[in-house]
């Protein structure tokens, strides 16, 4: 992936994140100064910006959101990034900032489990929802008269990839926006403004920050207008960063590129492993060359992520594996440097089997990693 780390030119992924959004070096002051706690800022006379209350502006996300916008959108200047309390705090914003009553808007059928929650809101309001599975490009056949086309990919959890730049060139023909979840790649896997979206839009809680100990969310956009309203949302709902959880994911982000990189390729090899095994079925890695994702993944992804997701045989036995890992957490949530799995249907909000399986990669040796399943699925095997 060496070149592939390298995208547009400049320099590589490791570099940029070790320095993204780092201020000018100031004598006496620290790289990465630390976070700022105001609930105000002085301000005598005329309030003008850019900090003058803790709702609107915060120098700790201006970093924050300076270093997201870097690796999401490298070279460009007309991109504006939003930081966010969780990552769906980033997605009701761009939702219910862009859409109307009367409006119509495409989502995922398939995609992270409180969407569905989200889409009730939106018809409550007098949106028109439609929905279509990720994988084909089915988005395609209701996309007509729609406002915005969203779009999860890879999927969470059923890991499908749908062509970005296919759906953005569809959708702006028509006149829609087009929003795309960029969580489970992170910017150093997918970069959905250069394949043509309007948005890109993630939980930072997962892979971006990592360590299983930071809520966060994030919204970068190119259309001046529509990161304007997805501004003045965040004021009114207030749904903002506190400055330690901002500074957090500014420290973690020096580090995204070792840990993608190492949590990727260890994933690879877990899927490579857990395909030899009779007992498992559907299972699903982008970077399997023969996933039905993989195609598509190839042309758009620079990384595939870390989760890997397969069925066992019954919930019983997804449940024993689960209990008999021993360098594994059950625990939900994904991308973080502790490995994690969990049995999705427990739930409820998936269309899974009850056996299926999601298994966060995290930054353990993978030799001790792949041993410790391998272990578990054949004492779980009688
Ligand atoms: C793809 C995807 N988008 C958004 C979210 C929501 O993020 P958060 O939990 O930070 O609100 C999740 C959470 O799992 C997710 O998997």
């Amino acid at each position: 992936m060496n070149d592939a780390t390298r995208g547009t030119g400049g320099p590589g992924d490791g570099t940029r994140a070790v320095r993204a959004g780092l201020p000018e070096p100031v004598k006496h002051e620290p790289t990465l100064p630390g976070p700022v706690f105001a609930a105000h800022f002085h301000l005598p006379g005329d309030p003008t910006g850019p900090y003058t209350y803790g709702r609107d502006e915060n120098p700790t996300w201006t970093l924050l959101e300076r270093a997201i916008g870097e690796l999401e959108a490298p070279g460009r200047d007309d991109v504006e990034t939003l930081v966010f309390a969780s990552g769906m705090a980033a997605i009701s914003a761009v939702l219910f900032s862009q859409l109307r009553a009367g409006d119509a808007v495409v989502l995922p059928d398939d995609g992270y489990q409180a969407l569905p929650l989200a889409r009730a809101q939106l018809e409550a309001y007098g949106i028109e929802v439609r929905t279509a599975p990720t994988g084909g490009d089915a988005q395609l056949e209701v996309l007509d008269g729609a406002k915005l086309l969203w779009i999860e990919t890879p999927s969470n959890p059923g890991l499908d990839v749908c062509d970005v730049r296919r759906l953005a060139e569809a959708a702006h023909a028509r006149g829609a926006l087009v929003a795309v979840d960029n969580t489970l790649a992170t910017p150093l896997g997918q970069r959905p403004l250069e394949l043509g979206a309007d948005f890109a839009v993630a939980s930072g809680t997962k892979q971006l920050t990592g360590h299983g100990d930071v809520l966060l969310g994030y919204v970068t956009g190119r259309d001046a207008e529509a990161m304007a309203a997805v501004r003045r949302w965040r004021k009114i709902t207030g749904a903002i960063p506190g400055p330690m959880e901002a500074w957090l994911a500014h420290r973690s982000i020096a580090t995204l590129q070792l840990r993608v990189e190492r949590q990727n390729a260890t994933a690879m090899r877990l899927a490579e492993a857990l395909r030899e095994r009779p007992e498992v079925t559907g299972l699903r890695y982008p970077g399997l060359p023969d996933d039905p994702s993989h195609k598509i993944a190839s042309q758009q992804m620079r990384r595939y992520g870390c989760v890997v997701s397969f069925t066992l045989p019954s919930r019983e036995r997804a449940d024993g594996f689960l209990e008999a890992l021993r360098l594994v957490d059950d625990a939900t949530s994904f991308g973080g440097v502790r490995s994690t799995a969990e049995r999705r249907g427990r739930w409820g909000g998936d269309a899974v089997p009850e056996g299926f399986v999601r298994f966060s990669v995290g930054a353990e040796d993978p030799e001790d990693l792949i041993a410790d399943v391998l272990r578990a699925l054949d004492v779980t095997a009688g």
